[in-house]
């Protein structure tokens, strides 16, 4: 099957050339904050560091595109194929994910230089009309581009959260605890219906996002909001992370093993429950939507709630005619915001958290993976994980779609993840 058929492209040339110089220009504005040092360290080996991230996104228009389409092209350094390339087994050696804080060299400097020798590059093929295949690697490269710019913020954060000066990535506006009220929650109904899931013939998509296909969805109610951090001290007031028979067997072993008792970042003060976020330690703030939560944590306060996760069926149904509008990275906040207490229906579909679901990422039916090094992009992830969907507060505006699905393990909390709330109707 042509790569065509599954990495769908939307751009005509002149719109692609310019999608390409600003997820370009807008991962380097997200590195302007930090120093070399800031860029190299690595806090887990689920986390990169900034300059892999600025190296490695460079590295997949080098490998994906210029050398295989380029003959003329020259290769910037011959050593980066091996520190660069993530995950890639058809294209060979690489350096072990947990040991990418250990490239102290090249600086982040030079990987500077790198990134301007390979759009330039680029620039050039691109005005040159480089046909269809091309078009689409590049597009696929720009928001494979766009994944990791919020790659970068997670990992700073969770880097930053372990130095005891918690050094804000951005300055500590806006000043956190927000006045307004509490969003009262309530749930929408959708009847019984067969409902078509994933990605349209128009636009770019992931391949995991297709083929659209039909799925029964029984009836079934969804929160108007995300679940809030008040809520979420609750839970955790009523001993919600002691009481086993609220856990998957899988998630109290974490609970157990890793000595969870709040959500990532949540550290108490005076009484007060603080955490580390982009813009430093601040106040939790009780009416915004919880983050940097678990499966397992999602999943153990909505049984704790009465209630349960959406499928991502479900929620892509609700997501179905709504506008992709909402706080994502050009908002600038970098933080999930509270939902309007004066809005009736749906709030928060899209940005501030991703919403963990209780689907497994797997494939849909009829889903082929793409023949050669793409091919690996998503469909070797198939396995072990959990969907989450609508995009987050440092997801890229642009990359959302009702059909995007994320996925990470259930124990993944360093990500901007929070959940809503479905019941059966
Ligand atoms: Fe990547």
């Amino acid at each position: 099957m042509k790569t065509s058929q599954l990495f769908q492209t939307a751009l005509e040339p002149d719109a692609l050339h310019t999608f390409f110089h600003d997820v370009r220009q807008t991962s380097e504005r997200l590195a302007e904050p930090l120093s070399d040092a800031d860029a190299t360290v690595q806090s887990m080996a689920d986390a990169s560091p900034a300059k892999w991230h600025l190296a490695h996104t460079t590295w997949f228009f080098e490998a994906m595109v210029l050398k295989p389409f380029v003959p003329a092209y020259k290769t910037f350094d011959e050593d980066f194929h091996f520190l660069f390339n993530s995950y890639y087994e058809t294209l060979g050696a690489r350096q072990p994910r947990p040991r990418r804080g250990m490239i102290t060299r090249p600086t982040l400097s030079h990987i500077l230089d790198y990134r301007k020798h390979v759009d330039h590059a680029l620039d050039a093929l691109l005005r040159a009309s480089p046909g269809q295949r091309v078009a689409e690697l590049v597009e696929l490269g720009c928001h494979h581009e766009q994944q990791h710019q919020e790659l970068l913020l997670t990992d700073i954060l969770h880097l930053f959260a372990q130095n005891p000066l918690h050094p804000a990535y951005r300055d500590p506006r806006p000043v956190t605890v927000e006045t307004a009220d509490l969003s009262p929650l309530s749930f929408t109904a959708f009847d019984e219906a067969i409902v078509e899931i994933g990605h349209g013939p128009v636009g770019f998509a992931y391949d995991s996002e297709g083929p659209r296909h039909r799925v029964l969805v029984e009836p079934f109610r969804l929160a108007n909001r995300l679940v809030t951090n008040a809520e979420w001290a609750d839970f955790v007031n009523d001993g919600g992370y002691q009481k086993s028979l609220l856990w998957l067997s899988e998630g109290w072993a974490k609970v157990q093993a890793e000595g969870w008792s709040q959500p990532l970042y949540w550290e108490e003060r005076d009484g007060q429950n603080w955490m580390m976020t982009l813009r430093g330690f601040q106040p939790v703030d009780p009416t915004a939507p919880v983050t940097h939560i678990s499966y397992f944590e999602a999943d153990a306060f909505a049984t704790w709630s009465g209630k349960r996760l959406p499928t991502e069926f479900e929620w892509e149904t609700a997501a179905q005619g709504i506008a992709i509008q909402g706080n994502f990275l050009d908002t600038h906040r970098f933080r999930p915001k509270p939902a309007s207490p004066h809005v009736g229906g749906l709030q928060q579909m899209f940005g501030d958290v991703w919403e963990w679901t209780r689907s497994a990422f797997l494939p849909y039916p009829r889903f082929r993976t793409v023949e050669g090094a793409v091919g690996e992009y998503n469909g070797k992830f198939m396995s072990g994980q959990f969907v989450l969907r609508g995009g987050s507060c440092v997801t890229p505006p642009g990359h959302m779609r009702a059909s995007y699905r994320n996925f990470f393990p259930g124990h993944a909390r360093w990500q901007f993840s929070g959940l809503r709330l479905a019941e059966d109707a």
